[in-house]
């Protein structure tokens, strides 16, 4: 009897593709038009406006109803999510040579803002069901020269937020939230975001949130918000002559464009996250009973999970395929994923073998590179029948494990 996969010349589960990603109408279309007629491509936003005629900045009304819908008093754009890690960590006092504590499974920007700055990242591993950092392995992780820590709510699900202030609360250090893929989530009812003393999301183009770039820092202190915006703007400071740079800073500024877009973007953030999440839970729910499939823990304070994407683990021995069929027979099902982060961030080539020592530590992570299986939250902005499909290609390829 032939095979049913669709590898094998059976019919594929789904032919029709998901819904596209970045979601985008009339509202783009409406304010980035405004911009480019209004010749004001880019604005002052430091402070007064220059010209009181003007219509105010779109970066300026961006920056405020983001912040806003975060709970934050505070919100400072700039060009990508990387540049808004670099920017906060200099404005919590970050020097070179201090060390900051990340995870290792991870985007590289949040290692490599740190030593951007010329500080050095320090791994502590994550939890294997959360895949977010361990408060467990984080006290061993602090040594005299920790200067900060940087959870990330890895794939919109937020990090053990109160476990985590509790242990750099006692030791005084200060905690910078990684929220590139939380924007509209929320941690015990509270936005992501608001939780620590800082916090950085970006808008690149795979995020929930977009305009092909850009990135903000958010904070509810007035002067931690002060040098942020200052180091955006080339060191400069409100009330002060153009001319005249009070500290190191860069030009990291937002255009117009990307902001007029960025506020169409934000008006519709709040019904995705409720479709995302929606389906997010029902999806969960169909897939844990598939041997093999293990969808990421929800912890009770991860009220808001913000679904950025939609991660499960996937383990060879119980499935009865390796994680590289499965992708394989997957996407030819018409459901493409995959694996995720190649490597724990210190195992990366740019490293050689001087953070091989991490490898003790850090075997959480390892293990996540190895089981991760990683869909786009495109996907969650689909119907129930979407999930429904990507459920019935996964059940089918494990029933036809033996035959991949
Ligand atoms: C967890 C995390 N942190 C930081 C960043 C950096 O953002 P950007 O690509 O906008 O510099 C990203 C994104 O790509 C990310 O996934």
């Amino acid at each position: 009897m032939s095979s049913p996969l669709a590898l094998h010349g059976g019919q594929p589960v789904r032919t029709a593709p998901f819904p596209a990603w970045p979601v985008h109408g009339p509202r783009e279309e409406e304010l980035a038009l405004e911009v480019l007629r209004s010749g004001q491509w880019w604005r002052y936003t430091l402070g007064e406006a220059v010209d009181p005629t003007q219509s105010p900045s779109k970066v300026a009304e961006f920056q405020q109803k983001f912040a806003a819908a975060h709970a934050c008093k505070y919100g400072i754009a700039c060009v990508n999510g990387t540049a808004a890690l670099e920017i906060s960590l200099k404005a919590l006092g970050v020097k070179p040579g201090d060390e900051v504590i990340v995870p290792p499974y991870t985007f590289i920007a949040t290692a490599s803002a740190p030593m951007l700055i010329g500080a050095v990242p320090v791994f502590c591993d994550i939890d294997i069901n959360t895949l977010n950092l361990d408060p467990a392995k984080l006290e061993a992780a602090i040594t005299p020269k920790t200067r900060a820590i940087i959870p990330v709510h890895f794939a919109g699900l937020p990090a053990d937020m109160a476990a985590i202030l509790a242990i750099a609360n006692r030791h005084g250090i200060p905690v910078l939230e990684d929220a590139a893929h939380a924007h509209g989530g929320t941690w015990n009812n509270q936005p992501m975001g608001s939780i620590a003393a800082m916090a950085t999301f970006s808008f690149q183009a795979s995020k929930n949130m977009t305009a092909g770039e850009g990135g903000i820092v958010v904070t509810n202190d007035e002067k931690l918000a002060e040098i942020a915006e200052s180091l955006v703007w080339v060191g400069r400071k409100k009330g002060r002559p153009w001319y005249e740079h009070h500290r190191l800073g860069w030009n990291y500024r937002l255009t117009e464009f990307q902001a007029a877009i960025l506020l169409a973007q934000l008006e519709r953030l709040e019904e995705q996250t409720k479709t995302r999440q929606n389906n997010g839970a029902y999806l969960t729910a169909k897939l844990t009973h598939i041997p093999g499939i293990k969808p990421m823990a929800v912890p009770a304070y991860a009220t808001g999970h913000a679904w950025h994407i939609y991660c499960l683990r996937f383990l060879e021995s119980e499935f009865g395929t390796t994680r590289e069929k499965f992708l394989e027979a997957l996407t030819a099902e018409g459901v493409p994923a995959s694996s995720g982060y190649a490597h724990s961030l210190f195992n990366n080539p740019m490293y050689g073998e001087s953070h091989a020592h991490y490898n003790e530590t850090c075997p959480a992570s390892n293990q996540a590179c190895h089981e991760a299986v990683w869909m786009e939250h495109r996907y969650l902005l689909g119907t129930q029948s979407d999930m429904d499909d990507i459920a019935t290609a996964i059940a089918k390829v494990q029933a036809n494990a033996k035959n991949l």
